[in-house]
């Protein structure tokens, strides 16, 4: 699957958390379109090594960044480091993100706190100091990674999937602004995806739905960049935000209740 996305963006994308998971398949498939990378995650080892891979397949150029996101000064340190070496980003994968599961209260603050600053903050930096670029230039560029727990409130996952449904509206909003100036924005939600991220999230949970891969989450993202204001991925998981638009408000609540119950 093709997506001409140097042709109608440019020649650099940046992704963020691509060391793993749905970062990762983003980079692969962005390097296998041809397009240069700025790769950003905390584990370096992981970076060079995709930058190797990828270099060595496509012949195309991958800046590393080792960089942890929740960081406050993070989007500064992007900006000076892109600044230095003379990038200009066209394609910015906003993906980075962490979930958290548990009783609300009982959770760990500063983890939660450290959650939102990556998952909602540092996306909008980003947004707010790659988009100005982007417009002069014409043309570029931006996915968010929103998720199907950003479609509806999921008690357990409390910061989390208000985090997701931040950056729904956030990618939407800016849909709105960025018509006709041809800058591209669309809201990616994922449902259960076959990553790290289950792990990192302490999720146990049995969930009804079978996983998706990183691929399709990226073919579902890509695809949609340029025709809509937002996408779900998959059949299963385009049924689930569907019925949560229109269900009664509680029974959707106590319903995700029971599903994500610590
Ligand atoms: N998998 C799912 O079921 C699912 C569903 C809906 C939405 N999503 C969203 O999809 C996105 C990607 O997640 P994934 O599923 O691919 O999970 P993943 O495999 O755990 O990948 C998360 C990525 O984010 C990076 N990251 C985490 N904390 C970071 C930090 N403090 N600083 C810098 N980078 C950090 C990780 O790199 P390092 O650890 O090397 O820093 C890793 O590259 C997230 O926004 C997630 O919310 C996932």
């Amino acid at each position: 699957m093709t997506f001409n996305l140097k042709q109608r963006y440019g020649q650099t994308a940046m992704v963020t958390g691509a060391s793993s998971g749905i970062g990762k398949a983003f980079a692969q498939t962005l390097a296998a379109e041809g397009m240069n990378l700025v790769i950003v995650a905390r584990r370096e080892a992981a970076l060079v090594e995709l930058a190797t891979e990828l270099q060595e397949a496509h012949g195309v150029q991958v800046v590393c960044i080792p960089q942890d996101l929740t960081a406050l000064d993070a989007a500064d340190n992007l900006a000076a480091a892109l600044t230095e070496q003379s990038i200009d980003v066209d394609l910015l994968i906003n993906n980075a993100g962490v979930g958290t599961h548990g009783r609300f209260e009982e959770l760990d603050l500063d983890r939660e706190k450290a959650m939102i600053q990556l998952n909602c903050q540092l996306p909008v930096a980003l947004a707010h100091k790659l988009i100005p670029g982007m417009k002069e230039r014409g043309r570029g560029g931006i996915v968010m990674l929103a998720s199907v727990a950003g479609q509806m409130p999921v008690p357990y996952m409390a910061a989390y999937s208000a985090s997701k449904a931040f950056m729904r509206f956030f990618s939407e909003s800016l849909w709105g602004e960025l018509r006709g100036t041809g800058v591209d924005i669309v809201s990616i939600s994922p449902g259960d995806t076959a990553t790290e991220f289950r792990q990192t999230a302490d999720l146990n949970n049995k969930f009804p739905i079978p996983p998706r891969t990183a691929q399709d989450v990226v073919n579902t993202s890509l695809k949609a960049l340029g025709k809509k204001t937002s996408v779900v991925d998959g059949i299963m998981n385009k049924l689930t935000a569907w019925w949560a638009s229109w269900a009664p408000r509680k029974l959707l609540i106590l319903m995700n209740g029971k599903l994500w119950k610590v």
